[in-house]
């Protein structure tokens, strides 16, 4: 399974790509506006850091808008995918992209038939909202099995990268589902690591190699 991390702070992707397993980064509008910095040049700078698909998401609503920003976000680096929303508009620049081979991230996805949609359309990725899903008493995760079934019944080749997802729990259920990827955000990754059995045994171990030098 893929790991993304989902953020745009600079230091997060740096220190979570140096634990080895991080393979990409997600963004949206909400996690650059935290930045502070100009789209562009944030993904240019997370370019230089991780050597993994990058996702940046166009502003425009509109089809057109779509195509300008997008095709302009793809000369920032080759690993640029372009995020796009669920929407008509969408699946046009999402038709187009897939057409010059510009890979694509559909975002916001929160069904089964918005996920066929974007497959249909050749996305290279869908993304649906895990998180979200539960946060209005649904249960997100029965989502992703859904469209795996769907995506393994047809052959077809779009991702589905798990999204919005708020704890560790998420992860290992996204791996048992059998998502393709699973965008996560930085304080969930660095949850995986622990366990209080892992520390206090090590905690032991130590201990007795101390006492065993005395
Ligand atoms: O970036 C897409 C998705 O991961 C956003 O998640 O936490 O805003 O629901 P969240």
């Amino acid at each position: 399974m893929e790991f993304f991390i989902d953020t745009g702070d600079l230091n997060e992707i740096k220190t979570a790509y140096s634990w080895g397993f991080v393979d990409g980064v997600t963004t949206n509008p909400s996690l650059v506006a935290k930045t502070g910095k100009n789209q562009k040049e944030l993904i240019k700078e997370i370019s230089q850091i991780v050597d993994g698909p990058i996702s940046a998401e166009v502003i425009a609503l509109d089809a057109k808008g779509m195509i300008a920003e997008g095709e302009d976000l793809a000369t920032i680096h080759k690993n640029v995918v372009i995020k796009l929303p669920m929407t008509k508009d969408g699946m046009i620049a999402c038709k187009h992209f897939s057409g010059k081979g510009i890979k694509t991230n559909v975002t916001l996805v929160f069904s089964a038939n918005q996920a066929l949609l974007a497959a249909k359309n050749g996305a290279t990725y869908v993304s649906p909202f895990v998180g979200r899903l539960d946060d209005v008493g649904q249960t997100g995760m029965d989502l992703i099995g859904e469209i795996r079934q769907i995506f393994n019944n047809y052959g077809f080749e779009t991702k589905i990268l798990a999204a919005s997802l708020r704890h560790s729990q998420h992860i290992k259920e996204c791996a048992m589902v059998g998502a393709d990827t699973a965008t996560i955000p930085f304080k969930v990754i660095e949850g995986l690591f622990n366990h209080p059995l892992t520390k206090s045994g090590l905690d032991q171990f130590m201990a007795d190699h101390a006492k065993s030098q005395k």
